[in-house]
């Protein structure tokens, strides 16, 4: 059984150090992508304070549609340019939002969430998906926690034939 082991690190930087070593080795040797984003939603869930949602959306070619997360249920499909999600998804770049309510046509899947942090997913410099953490807290995500997303969600791409 694959244990979370509690950080030890004093900075949030040497925090996610931590978390995407402990991500490879929950997933490097896995090539199933579903299996790999639903361990990796996971983990993060477990390991990331003050989160009500943290999960994956797949493009088809199309349109995002929901993949393995962990929260509540959420909304299944997210057109390109819709939403923090489908921003990051058309324009490729991760995005952080302080207040949710005040970014134009965000998808409000639960009331709760406040902030929100999404890394678009690159396959050979190809869309896949995206990676999306909602936070009940208001302004939750800074830089580091950006780049530490951002390295978490290149563990997962790494994972794909
Ligand atoms: N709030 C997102 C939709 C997905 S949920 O947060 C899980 C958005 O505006 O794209």
């Amino acid at each position: 059984m694959f244990q979370i082991q509690p950080s030890t690190s004093a900075t949030k930087a040497e925090f996610y150090a931590e978390l995407a070593l402990q991500a490879e080795a929950l997933i490097a040797n896995e090539r199933d992508r579903v299996a790999n984003a639903a361990n990796l939603a996971a983990l993060i869930w477990h390991s990331v304070p003050d989160l009500n949602w943290a999960g994956f959306y797949f493009y088809d070619g199309r349109e995002l549609v929901l993949g393995p997360f962990q929260g509540k249920p959420a909304c299944v499909r997210i057109a390109l340019n819709r939403g923090v999600c489908g921003t990051a998804a058309a324009t490729r770049t991760t995005q952080v939002v302080d207040d949710v309510d005040t970014f134009d046509g965000h998808i409000a899947c639960d009331t709760a969430s406040k902030s929100e942090l999404v890394v678009p997913l690159l396959h050979d410099q190809q869309l896949v998906g995206v990676l999306d953490l909602d936070s009940p807290r208001p302004a939750r995500f800074d830089a580091d926690d950006r780049r530490g997303l951002e390295q978490l969600a290149a563990v997962w791409t790494a994972t794909l034939a």
